[in-house]
């Protein structure tokens, strides 16, 4: 039997949570024989609805949860951690945009980053999912000196499966014969999701669909999915963002199948032109618990346009945090 490993989770009385613990604890996240201790952490207000949350779980006898620990402060609960999912944050009502919690949200990101560098796991993957994604892992990698940037990503693989999922359902495929779809830049309505390499059972995607369905409605549909869902629901995306953390933590530890690729926002190295530092979603494939960026795609002028974009407004996001943001050392970063 292996060791169990710690997961801390802030957010953890959360809509999403409420979905994902369950799917953590029956082994989906890393594997079927990982035993796991759940390290909960929420904001004070939210420790009794937390504590009934953890009686549901224990409630459930699942053989691979170890233990469950429950905690207000962040230092506290982020001792130790092999993963940690930052999800606790404010999240956009109806009509507004995600980078307008930027400066209600982004400050905590970067304590958080301090206090992972301080008490996790030297190992520690760390996945960003409160928004704006981007920035928030951004501010918590730069305050997280002793790690490496490449242990903090953030989330875009829910903009990944909705087109993949759009995609099915618009084509008839089936999502797992929808390979090699991009998801760059920002989880935010700037995001370009990239058809112009994905493949439906083998053959180009692009000769599968109207190029003006595709240009028109398709990208929009996915830069907008997360506000639709809040206008129909009310409330933001809960069951579907636990599968896309499910998705991209699996496949980060676990691996990606060589034929495909999936989305990651990570810290950019500079490929494909995109300005070292900002935390941006490339084409990545997973192995050994580390991800690479996909190389040498051919990116058409319509692509590079929209990969400018959404460029551009992280770069603008990163100027609104600079305060958060400790000039980098050659030592650290
Ligand atoms: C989503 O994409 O559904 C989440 O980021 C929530 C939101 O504000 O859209």
């Amino acid at each position: 039997m292996k060791r169990p490993v710690r997961i801390a989770i802030t957010g953890a009385a959360g809509s999403v949570c409420y979905s994902l613990l369950f799917k953590i604890a029956t082994g989906e996240m890393i594997d079927q024989d990982q035993p796991v201790i759940l390290q909960l952490i929420e904001v004070p207000e939210a420790m009794g609805a937390l504590r009934g949350i953890a009686m549901e779980l224990e409630d459930c006898a699942f053989p691979l949860l170890h233990s469950i620990s429950l905690h207000d402060k962040f230092e506290e609960g982020v001792v130790g951690a092999h993963f940690v999912l930052l999800l606790g944050a404010k999240p956009r009502g109806p009509g507004m945009e995600r980078s307008e919690l930027i400066a209600v949200n982004a400050p905590a990101f970067a304590d958080q980053g301090r206090a992972i560098n301080q008490f996790a796991n030297r190992d520690v993957k760390v996945l960003v999912v409160g928004n704006p994604a981007n920035t928030n892992a951004l501010c918590a990698s730069r305050n997280a000196p002793d790690l490496s940037p490449a242990q903090f990503t953030a989330l875009t693989r829910l903009d990944h499966n909705r087109a993949r999922g759009i995609l099915a359902n618009h084509t008839g495929a089936n999502p797992k014969d929808i390979r090699r779809v991009t998801i760059w830049g920002n989880h935010s309505n700037t995001q370009f999701p990239d058809l112009g390499h994905a493949t439906i059972y083998g053959e180009p995607a692009m000769s599968q669909v109207d190029e003006n369905w595709y240009r028109d409605h398709f990208i929009q549909k996915i830069q907008k999915r997360g506000a639709a869902v809040i206008e129909a629901r009310g409330r933001s995306s809960a069951a579907s963002a636990a599968q896309a953390v499910i998705n991209h933590m699996h496949d980060w530890i676990n691996g990606t199948d060589e034929n495909d690729w999936v989305s990651m926002a990570i810290v950019s190295d500079g490929s494909y032109g995109i300005a070292k530092g900002i935390v941006y979603s490339f084409p990545v494939r997973c192995d050994y618990g580390r991800f690479q960026i996909v190389r040498g795609l051919k990116i058409s002028d319509f692509a590079r346009k929209k990969m400018t974009a959404t460029e551009q407004e992280l770069l603008t996001e990163m100027k609104t945090v600079a305060d958060l943001l400790p000039k980098e050392t050659e030592a650290s970063h």
